[in-house]
């Protein structure tokens, strides 16, 4: 089949709405060349990419199978079958306390981060097998770092890496690579502007209330790195051949090492002063 990107080589990116990484990774990587199928679940937060050559925009929700059958059926038609890269990226994030945090919010939660992701990989991966090319997996110091009120969006990332390091192994015999990104703070629209995180009448955790709206703010995320430098350098690094692990953004070199030789409970100390634990004892 005659392929419509001319030869170039090809990356598929979800979550692609304006302010975040996933349309910074569209940008860096039409920059160095390759045709991009920008994703996202609505195609108005894409205007931005509309006019790039060699940019394809897709709406994609990863937790609609017959959206992700539509956007693998242009992507195969434009590309007679090949995907040299596929990035998954989408993700949401969910401040409660784990007590308080209603469970079908949980659910949909790993629904968008985990599962959706494990089923674009699904689905596309016969492409990515044709070229032997890699999957890039958005997961995030969270696995590492499990700040309160975070606890089901750091479950979610922690999966997300165990996941991308056995399907790893078990994608190399087939020549693919899988790397999975521990992501640092960057700034980007995950963060919200909320005035309070709506905790259920009896919460023993109200005390906090105003330190878990800090978190969704993103007050721990101000002067941290931008979306645009966030994805030069994962760029720099799938194109040069990673695989496994790579971390980038705001904290994560340092996170790295401290995760490495700090016992659990300096860590604790060093790392989440201004959650609001404090004022519960
Ligand atoms: N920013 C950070 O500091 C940081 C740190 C570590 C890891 N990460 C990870 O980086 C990734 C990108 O996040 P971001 O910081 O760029 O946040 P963002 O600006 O909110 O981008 C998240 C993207 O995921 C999309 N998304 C949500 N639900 C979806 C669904 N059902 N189907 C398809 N797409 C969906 C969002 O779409 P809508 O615009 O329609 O909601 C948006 O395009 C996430 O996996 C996040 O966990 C971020």
């Amino acid at each position: 089949m005659t392929s419509e990107t001319n030869f170039l080589q090809s990356v598929l990116i979800t979550g692609c709405s304006s302010g975040g990484i996933g349309s910074a990774l569209a940008e860096t990587f039409h920059e160095r060349g390759l045709h991009v199928f920008a994703t996202a679940r609505s195609m108005s937060k894409m205007a931005h990419l509309e006019k790039l050559p060699n940019v394809t925009l897709l709406e994609l929700d990863v937790t609609d199978s017959k959206s992700i059958e539509s956007a693998v059926e242009v992507v195969t038609a434009k590309t007679g079958g090949k995907l040299n890269y596929l990035i998954n990226n989408s993700g949401q994030s969910l401040v409660m306390p784990a007590l308080d945090t209603n469970i079908e919010d949980a659910k949909k939660l790993f629904d968008v981060n985990l599962w959706g992701m494990v089923a674009v990989t699904q689905t596309f991966s016969p492409l990515i097998i044709a070229t032997k090319g890699t999957i890039v997996n958005v997961a995030s110091l969270a696995t590492f770092f499990r700040s309160p009120w975070l606890a089901f969006y750091n479950a979610s990332k922690a999966a997300v890496d165990a996941y991308g390091h056995t399907l790893r192994l078990e994608l190399a015999p087939f020549g693919v690579k899988v790397v999975t990104v521990t992501a640092g703070t960057v700034q980007t629209n995950i963060f919200r502007p909320v005035e309070e995180v709506p905790l259920p009448p009896d919460s023993m955790y109200k005390a906090a209330s105003k330190e878990m709206a800090g978190i969704a703010n993103g007050r721990f995320v101000q002067g941290s790195m931008a979306p645009a430098e966030f994805a030069k350098r994962v760029v720099d690094d799938v194109l040069s051949g990673a695989t496994g692990m790579i971390w980038r953004g705001t904290m994560a070199t340092i996170a790295r090492i401290m995760y490495t030789i700090l016992p659990t409970w300096v860590m604790d100390r060093l790392t989440f002063p201004g959650s609001g634990l404090d004022k519960l004892s």
